[in-house]
């Protein structure tokens, strides 16, 4: 197993430690209920039943880092997505932290984190509405990134990496380390948020954005567009460029992005 330390994270978070758990997100959210703290991180080696965006599986088996974050935070729903894209930067940049020197990062809309153009992590953002206040009681961020091993990847899909398959071996693969990294630069980055705004979250984002101002496919349900990347707006979502038509914004979907082959 490659990783048999806990790691040491700063104040406020509070860190539960399992071998095994259905979901770290359905554990946290469970916690939540039980009137949790903020900033509660459950932390599974496995997980039995891991749940990825629009009702998919997400495999689960050990090497990987599976967690998810109980945010408690009283400010209006419709800022909440921007945590998504605070997060895919702290990913982002833990990852960067820990592939091989030289390797391509990237972020992916809306929250996947890619290196060399592969998928390697997804966020899961899930939260209970507090309709009276406009809020969310609590919202629970779910984190998988791809360390020891990545699953097969089905027809159609985007194609997945993980840190061993980029080339990292040995300590390189110890999961304690990344949780803390990537725990860190999420703790800083809400920091930002909360005394900034989404503004620099934003800037950073795009600073890593794959296929911004290029032709993507989006996959809605019932529903597939051509357009170009036009731009990620004020709130997060995907500003699409169409053909003659006037622009729309798309606030959740699968998001393909041609591969341009690397010339040399
Ligand atoms: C995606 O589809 O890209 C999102 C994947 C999110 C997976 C993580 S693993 C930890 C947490 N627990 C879950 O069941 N899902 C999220």
């Amino acid at each position: 197993m490659n990783n048999t330390t806990s790691p040491q994270l700063p104040s406020p978070y509070r860190l539960v430690e399992l071998e095994s758990v259905d979901s770290t997100n359905a554990e946290a959210k469970r916690l939540a209920e039980d009137g949790a703290p903020d900033c509660t991180i459950v932390w599974a080696k496995r997980q039995t039943s891991g749940r990825g965006r629009r009702g998919r599986e997400w495999v689960s088996s050990q090497g990987n880092l599976y967690f998810s974050i109980l945010l408690r935070l009283p400010y209006p729903m419709e800022t909440m997505t921007q945590l998504s894209f605070v997060a895919a930067n702290a990913v982002a940049d833990a990852v960067a932290v820990a592939a091989p020197r030289g390797a391509f990062v990237n972020v992916k809309w809306p929250n996947d984190v890619l290196v060399e153009g592969k998928k390697i992590a997804g966020i899961l953002m899930e939260g209970e509405p507090d309709i009276a206040n406009g809020s969310f009681k609590w919202l629970v961020l779910g984190i998988g990134v791809n360390v020891a091993n990545h699953p097969a990847v089905e027809e159609g899909a985007y194609p997945a990496t993980s840190l061993a398959g980029q080339g990292v071996s040995g300590e390189g693969l110890d999961v304690a380390p990344l949780l803390d990294t990537l725990a860190k630069r999420f703790l800083a980055g809400l920091a930002t948020w909360r005394n900034l705004g989404f503004g620099p979250i934003r800037r950073h984002w795009l600073a890593r954005a794959k296929g911004i101002g290029g032709p993507v496919t989006v996959r809605l349900p019932g529903e597939t567009i051509e357009g170009v990347f036009g731009a990620l707006d004020e709130n997060g979502e995907l500003v699409l460029h169409l053909d003659g038509q006037p622009n729309r914004r798309i606030s959740a979907g699968d998001v393909f992005i041609p591969q341009v082959p690397h010339e040399i």
